[in-house]
């Protein structure tokens, strides 16, 4: 018989009370507010570290001594606000992934998420002397040999958790366009075969490595479902946090969750390659028209943006949603983003992830 509470999730010697991973959400969607709320329920809260120098007026000017010293200052705000489980979402595909893994290590972050690439180029050395938790986010049981082979082989050592996310998440998606809404890329399908690789390195270290489910997981049932019966040890969420007071985006940005329908939740093409899941609005059909919104580039953050080619400036266009502009950007979201119906706490959301976790485990 299943336990009928959540089970708590122990990252080696870091106890998570509530096994819920607020999943990172750039630019400035999940920062110090919403980390700490959520942390302060038990879950961890988790702030995302792309292009953060944007709440500093030099931006313009020193984008990567900006985004640094912006972490810095979240998580410091963050720190102050709770004495729970914190963490920075940081992605390889950012120019200054390097040294945004170092700043947060150094501002003394509970847990990193790396993910949006192969995490190959770590500050290793910084990282082993500290007590921060990493922890990659994949999308295949390819990548995740990938990497646990050349960490193995390169570091000695293997990430701390695992996240796996699949094709209903928000956000830039790692997979083919094709493949976003074919069965067998479900989040249910691609898991398991994580989940094994995972134990064959688990053994060789006598180390226990958490599995986290990513992507379209919205009710406490879902939760229990992909505990009890995929077998993972947590989940991480991200829509549904979007819809909270404490969620750091302006309060346009959250109408547009609340207001949408299930045919405005949208694949996009990014400019930096990628497909992406967002909600449609007037900015995105412009895009799609190919009307181009020309810009200068200030720095190339990502190290695939095009930005020659690119109609938009994708960190400018969700810099203009968080602060609720949408006629110049658009949301990212993920599938479920049009279940969405109010704002509510985050305490609010905990309990009743909790409590119908509860219901399903009765059944
Ligand atoms: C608005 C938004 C922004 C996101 N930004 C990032 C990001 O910067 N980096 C990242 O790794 N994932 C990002 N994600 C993905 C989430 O962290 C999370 O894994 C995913 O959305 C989970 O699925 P759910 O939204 O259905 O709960 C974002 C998701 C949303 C909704």
């Amino acid at each position: 018989m299943s336990s009928k509470k959540m089970p708590s999730l122990y990252f080696d010697d870091l106890k998570v009370d509530v096994p819920i991973i607020q999943g990172g959400m750039g630019v400035g969607i999940s920062m110090s507010s919403l980390a700490s709320a959520v942390a302060n329920q038990g879950g961890v809260g988790v702030i995302s570290a792309a292009e953060i120098g944007f709440i500093k007026e030099d931006f313009a000017k020193h984008p990567k001594e900006s985004n640094v010293v912006a972490l810095k200052e979240e998580i410091a705000k963050a720190k102050q606000m709770t004495n729970g489980v914190l963490g920075v979402n940081i992605m390889v595909a950012m120019t200054d992934f390097y040294d945004l893994v170092v700043a947060s290590v150094e501002a003394g972050i509970d847990m990193l998420f790396v993910g949006a690439g192969l995490p190959f180029g770590m500050p290793m050395d910084e990282i082993k002397k500290s007590k921060t938790k990493v922890c990659v986010i994949v999308s295949s049981d390819r990548a995740t040999n990938l990497i646990f082979k050349y960490w193995d082989r390169h570091y000695g050592v293997l990430p701390d958790g695992v996240v796996v996310e699949g094709p209903k998440a928000g956000g830039h998606l790692g997979f083919k366009y094709e493949q976003i809404f074919d069965e067998n890329f479900a989040l249910e399908k691609i898991t398991p075969p994580i989940i094994d690789v995972v134990r064959k390195y688990e053994k060789k270290y006598s180390k226990k490595i958490p599995v986290i489910a990513a992507g379209g997981i919205y009710t406490g049932e879902d939760i229990y479902r992909f505990i009890n019966k995929i077998g993972v040890d947590g989940v991480q969420m991200a829509t549904r946090f979007v819809a909270t007071y404490e969620c750091d985006a302006d309060i346009k940005f959250k109408e547009a969750y609340i207001n949408c329908k299930k045919e405005d939740v949208t694949i996009i093409k990014s400019p930096v390659g990628l497909p992406g899941r967002a909600i449609r609005n007037k900015f995105l059909e412009a895009v799609e028209r190919g009307q181009k919104s020309p810009f200068k580039c200030v720095w190339q953050c990502l190290k695939g943006c095009q930005y020659r080619k690119a109609p938009y400036c994708i960190t400018q266009a969700l810099v203009n949603a968080q602060k609720g502009r949408l006629a110049g950007g658009f949301a990212f979201a993920g599938a479920n983003a049009y279940r969405v119906d109010k704002i509510v706490s985050v305490k609010e959301l905990m309990d009743e992830l909790k409590r119908d976790y509860e219901k399903a485990a009765e059944i």
